[in-house]
């Protein structure tokens, strides 16, 4: 693997699609075993988690449904700034199973969020599935029940994570020189 070029900043090779592969395919595995009576929906977050949901939904071989949702920022004029909405998400989740896929988690914020949004949906149970996770960043109380690899504090691309737009397509991970 070469090193890539993305605007300004050099990424070097971090992580194989083999190796990638080999752990979606681990995270299929559990939720085959652990989720087999749920029919969950899971709620892929785009747009970073299109390449990760659409490896591992092939895998998942239990009954279920797939839904996509993106987050959207409204920046109000009220004091509490900056509010969240979930958008796109059409079908009806109340009392149903939900297994949130996302690409990556870092501080947990996005993901708090999002947690935060589905309870007042009245969901039944939220399970959460991350190709990546940051340790050391994640300092919120939300379980990430499967976690592909967990990486250090470093900012990585490829596999459907970009920098500023660029690099989703790449199927292996690559990290910043
Ligand atoms: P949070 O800090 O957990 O809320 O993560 C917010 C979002 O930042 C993620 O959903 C990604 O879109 C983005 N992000 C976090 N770390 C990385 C990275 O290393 N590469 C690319 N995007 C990242
Ligand atoms: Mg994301």
């Amino acid at each position: 693997m070469q090193s890539v070029t993305l605007k300004d900043k050099t990424f070097i090779p971090y992580i194989t699609s083999d190796k990638i592969l080999e752990s979606v395919k681990e995270i299929a595995g559990r939720i085959n075993f652990e989720l087999v009576n749920d029919k969950p929906i899971f709620l892929v977050v785009l747009n970073g988690s299109f390449m990760f949901a659409a490896d591992l939904l092939k895998e998942v071989t239990i009954e279920c449904e797939i839904s996509f949702i993106k987050l959207a920022s409204y920046h109000g004029t009220s004091s509490t700034g900056t509010v969240t909405e979930m958008i796109g998400l059409t079908e009806e989740i109340k009392g149903r199973n939900v297994v949130i896929v996302e690409d990556i988690v870092d501080t947990g914020i996005t993901l708090e969020k999002l947690v935060n949004l589905l309870t007042k949906k009245e969901v039944k149970k939220i399970k959460v599935a991350s190709f990546l996770l940051k340790p050391e960043a994640y300092k919120k109380d939300i379980k990430v029940d499967y976690v592909g690899i967990e990486i250090p504090n470093a900012f990585v691309v490829g596999y459907g994570l970009d920098y500023d737009g660029l690099g989703r397509n790449m199927k292996e991970i690559f990290v910043l020189k």
